[in-house]
């Protein structure tokens, strides 16, 4: 009976060595020292031994279940570690690596181009002011010296709201808005965002402009050209070709329509300038005497000029963009170039 003891002993302790996991461990267990198991199977035999015996082989079967048992727990013990460290080497984290930088972003190439014009008008001491988009007829045409039948009233060119409010054209009613509430001498500029129905490869039915004006006595077409002037060698660059060319506009009069030298061939001609050297960015004038009567300004008194330019023209000027749409697709890879 000792021999078959021991030899257990040596298939359990070599069972154990080979559990490979708890479950393992626990057939091990089952096996050797269960109810059922080799263990108690040899100790039924018990009764067949000699009184003097008995004492002995019971002190080694008990021995021997001590070390199985012990053997065991330490077999267990060092599963769990090597469990866990085989989790740690898989579940490792490099803190070293540099961590993924969220995507800031950046501003859009409109709004750039709105914040430096801002900027220089600012340093030449203009104000700035915003008007609502949803403008009553009577800012964005009425006051503005633009008759009930004026050809840009026509519903071709207007989101109507209703018959007396409209999606505003220009942003030439900021001018009312502003003289409406201050006397003069003023001198604003008004940014912001314009709407017409048009929409094709040059036009988009939402689009930027900025407006200026300035009010007080004494001011002439000269005062006109020079600030225009000092504000387009700022912008596009000292030494840059201006020219003033007659036009109309319901709100001015005299009109002019302003162009710069071409900023892509420099005035040799190209397909942006369409071969003629310039290019035209904004419409001025001095402001019309019934547009100073509509908002309750002496004609005799004071005069004053305003100006108008569309964003989108000149951040493609500026950036090189060949294509309007770029600016309302709001692709990132676009966008991103600009931060
Ligand atoms: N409001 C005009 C437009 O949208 C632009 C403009 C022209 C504004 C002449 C002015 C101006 O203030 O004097 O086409």
């Amino acid at each position: 009976m000792k021999d078959r003891l021991e030899s257990m002993q040596r298939s359990a302790h070599a069972a154990l060595a080979q559990a490979d996991s708890e479950a393992a461990l626990q057939e091990v267990r089952i096996r050797f020292l269960g109810r059922k198991g080799e263990m108690t199977a040899i100790m039924k035999e018990m009764g067949a031994l000699s009184p003097e015996e008995r004492p002995l082989v019971g002190a080694l079967a008990n021995r021997i279940k001590d070390d199985l048992e012990s053997a065991l727990e330490e077999r267990l013990a060092s599963l769990r570690e090597e469990e866990i460290s085989r989790r740690l080497t898989l579940e490792r984290i490099d803190v070293t690596l540099p961590g993924r930088r969220p995507f800031s972003g950046s501003k859009h190439p409109i709004t750039l181009v709105t914040e430096e014009i801002s900027e220089i008008f600012a340093s030449l001491g203009f104000g700035i002011q915003e008007g609502p988009e949803v403008e009553k007829d009577l800012y964005n045409f009425e006051a503005l010296n633009m008759p009930k039948d004026h050809p840009a009233r026509d519903m071709q060119d207007t989101f109507y709201i209703s018959d007396e409010v409209v999606l505003r054209t220009h942003t030439s009613p900021v001018q009312i808005r502003t003289m409406l509430q201050h006397a003069p001498p003023v001198r604003v500029i008004a940014p912001g965002t314009v709407y017409r129905r048009d929409s094709d490869i040059t036009h988009s039915p939402m689009f930027h402009q900025i407006e200026g004006f300035l009010v007080d006595r004494k001011v002439t077409f000269g005062d006109l050209k020079g600030i225009l002037t000092a504000f387009i060698n700022q912008y596009f660059g000292r030494g840059t070709g201006v020219r003033f060319r007659p036009s109309f506009f319901p709100f001015t009069e005299p009109s002019a329509e302003v162009d710069i030298q071409c900023v892509i061939c420099g005035g040799k001609g190209c397909r942006v300038c369409k071969n003629s050297g310039w290019l035209e960015i904004l419409g001025s004038g001095m402001i019309d005497p019934e547009v100073f009567k509509a908002v309750n300004y002496d004609p005799a008194v004071y005069s004053g000029f305003a100006f108008g330019m569309g964003l989108e023209r000149i951040a493609m000027l500026r950036y090189g963009v060949s294509d309007l749409r770029l600016f309302f697709e709001n692709d990132l890879r676009f966008l991103k170039q600009f931060s």
